[in-house]
């Protein structure tokens, strides 16, 4: 891992600590990096109802669309528990659409840090926009 990749993940871990995961328990903080080198941030925000809670993934990606970015290079993911906490099957899709060459850093609080990327290993033969922008 480079040094970028390691802060990166320092970053997903700060955040984490502001995940609201009174439910489940499971905390998961995320860094999105931009081709700009910006960084944006999320960690899951659980809800009463259930269903409305939201992934950390889907926290910083629209929060990097709506300030301009749609050009990311690199999302770091740390999770609960050990080993790799790679994006759930909606945040894979969410990101497809920007990124399917994104580099995944997935981790967990203990244990092996997977890098991963999107489209060839978390979301493959995946549909996104080229199917209906032409
Ligand atoms: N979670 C994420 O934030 N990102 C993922 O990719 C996997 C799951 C959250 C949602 C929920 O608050 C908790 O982890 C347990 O599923």
């Amino acid at each position: 891992m480079s040094v970028d990749e390691r802060a990166l993940l320092a970053a997903a871990c700060e955040v984490r600590e502001r995940a609201y995961a009174p439910y489940s328990g499971f905390r998961v903080g995320c860094a999105l990096l931009a081709a700009d080198g910006r960084v944006f941030l999320g960690a899951n925000v659980e809800n009463a109802a259930y269903s409305p809670t939201i992934c950390a993934e889907r926290v910083a990606l629209p929060a990097a669309v709506i300030a301009g970015v749609r050009d990311f290079t690199a999302l770091a993911v740390v999770g609960s528990g050990d080993g790799p906490c790679t994006p759930c099957g909606v945040c894979r899709q969410v990101l497809y659409e920007f990124a399917p060459d994104l580099l995944v850093i997935a981790a967990g609080e203990t244990g092996e840090v997977a890098r991963l990327h999107l489209g060839r290993d978390l979301l493959p033969h995946g549909f996104g926009p080229t199917r209906l922008l032409t």
